[in-house]
């Protein structure tokens, strides 16, 4: 019932998840489609707490909710607006508004862990919208969407990801998700100090996936049938200014290295590593990445309301 990581998700699952995403993209795109979809789950509620900064997460969760007829509460400074400031522990905060009779609580945290410390105490479905440098699992999800979507299957890729890969939990959810389709190669691109963690490598290597570490961008990029770029998190560095911050940008000249058929993503926020000339590429994929995390998570909402509706 949570979503806490994206290993979590069997092929079959995603593929009923990826159904219902295709369906309400199409609803979205009608007044009645939109209209149908807003008298589904009217009467229940989300809470969307973010103790941890975000655009598109929270954004897409909430209008998720109000375009399926949910209300929502929120806090977006959670960490400042909300009784943990004080001292309250994550355990008190979920057992406290899980028991509002919400339909599912979306949790953005600064730790890796709090998303399932939470959901041990917590009446509903905890959604992990990012904990630290742990898991992003929905983010997974509507990339693994993407890829399916562009490139028609999610198994035989070739997938380059690059940037900070040491603290961009985004890149460990998505490695957990190609997993478990054959015959895929990853490349990890970044200079030593922000390489994949050896956790994923190993996880990456029990599970079969051929995968390697490059500190060269280019030879990687031509072959590439996915080109999965991240920014440098500074937030998370002790000492930013150790890192080169012009090592990896895709520009007109890495365009030109890249694959022609190769798609660009990107979780966003950019802040550099993707030049503006990029923008209008057709292998850029990273602002139609975006709204189909829109799908994806009322997608996901859905199921959970559905949930509630039955019990
Ligand atoms: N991709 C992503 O998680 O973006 P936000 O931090 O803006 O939510």
């Amino acid at each position: 019932m949570h979503i806490l990581s994206a290993n979590q998700f069997t092929p079959g699952e995603m593929d009923q998840i990826f159904g219902r995403a295709d369906e309400i993209r199409k609803k979205c795109h009608t007044i009645e489609g939109r209209r149908y979809l807003a008298s589904l789950h009217q009467g229940q509620q989300i809470c969307s707490v973010f103790y941890e900064a975000s655009t598109r997460t929270k954004a897409s969760f909430e209008l998720a909710a109000i375009k399926l007829g949910m209300g929502v509460y929120e806090t977006e400074n959670a960490g400042k607006f909300s009784s943990v400031a004080k001292g309250e522990t994550i355990e008190d905060t979920i057992r406290v508004l899980s028991g509002f009779g919400v339909s599912a609580i979306v949790l953005r945290t600064k730790e890796e862990g709090l998303a399932a410390r939470a959901a041990k105490v917590s009446r509903v479905p905890i959604i992990n919208a990012g904990d630290g440098k742990g898991e992003h699992p929905t983010q997974a999800l509507l990339d693994a969407y993407t890829i399916k979507r562009e490139k028609g299957a999610l198994n035989g890729l070739k997938i380059v990801m690059g940037g900070d890969l040491a603290h961009g939990r985004t890149v460990r959810s998505l490695s957990h998700i190609l997993a478990q389709y054959p015959d895929n190669e990853i490349t990890f691109i970044s200079i030593p100090e922000l390489q994949i963690s050896e956790d994923i490598k190993s996880f990456l290597t029990a599970q079969g996936v051929k995968h390697k570490e490059s500190s060269d961008m280019f030879e990687p990029l031509r072959s590439a049938d996915v080109v999965y770029w991240t920014r440098l998190q500074k937030e998370r560095l002790a000492d930013p200014s150790l890192v080169p911050e012009d090592g990896f940008v895709i520009d007109s000249h890495a365009l030109k290295v890249m694959n022609k058929a190769a798609i660009l993503m990107h979780p966003l926020p950019r802040v550099g590593e993707i030049s503006l000339e990029v923008d209008n590429d057709p292998r850029a994929k990273y602002f139609e990445q975006t709204e189909n995390g829109l799908y994806i998570r009322m997608a996901l909402l859905d199921n959970a309301a559905e949930v509630k509706n039955n019990s």
